[in-house]
């Protein structure tokens, strides 16, 4: 995989890099550390997420990059690690995909992922060949609609009951960005 090594900077103190498995334990350490904030609207950071479970999902991240060149990517600030976002529901065949993303609590309010966001958004709909992008969010989640809004994305409803959160079904507000609306931003 070192060919594949790579960082985009995104401001001063903030780096986005590809996966490598020696982040698992960091990786750990952090959605652990984050886990009932992040649970609020995400389903994999369980109570119980551990080694296992953040190597599996390095080496999966490893493998579509490899296969289909889906970015999924560490946030870092001043080293630390702080966050993820990456591509999901990726359809190559139709240039489109979905991101999603998070930061851990303390690393929030502060602008990194609306910087992060556009720069992947960006990457993907300039030089890497999408049409078109969608960030997918709870309508209650504020803030992850907030980052949507900021970079311009288009509302265009609500999927009903489109995603299985614990022992509920929850709705997505659709916010989509194509490449013709991204222009030279
Ligand atoms: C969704 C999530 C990533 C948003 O984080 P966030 O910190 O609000 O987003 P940003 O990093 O873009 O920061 C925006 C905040 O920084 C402020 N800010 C400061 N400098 C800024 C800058 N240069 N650019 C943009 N915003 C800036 C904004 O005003 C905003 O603050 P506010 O919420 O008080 O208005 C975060 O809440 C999270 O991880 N939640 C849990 C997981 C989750 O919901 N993931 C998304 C699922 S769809």
């Amino acid at each position: 995989m070192g060919g594949m090594r790579f960082a985009f900077p995104v401001g001063a103190a903030v780096e986005l890099s590809p996966w490598e498995l020696d982040m698992a334990d960091i990786m750990v350490v952090v959605v652990r550390a984050n886990q009932e904030h992040l649970s609020r609207y995400l389903s994999w950071p369980t109570k119980d997420y551990g080694l296992s479970a953040a190597e599996a999902f390095i080496r999966q991240a490893q493998r579509q990059y490899a296969e289909e060149g889906r970015l999924t990517l560490g946030i870092w600030e001043h080293g630390q690690l702080v966050g993820g976002i990456g591509m999901n529901n990726t359809q190559w065949e139709h240039r489109a995909t979905a991101l999603g993303y998070w930061l851990a609590a303390s690393a929030q309010g502060r602008g990194i992922m609306t910087r992060a966001a556009r720069a992947v958004v960006n990457e993907l709909l300039r030089f890497r060949g999408f049409n078109r992008v969608v960030i997918a969010v709870q309508p209650d989640n504020r803030a992850s609609c907030a980052v949507a809004e900021r970079l311009g994305f288009q509302w265009e409803g609500v999927s009903r009951q489109v995603y299985r959160h614990g022992d509920r079904f929850v709705d997505w507000a659709i916010y989509a960005m194509l490449a013709a609306d991204w222009g030279d931003r």
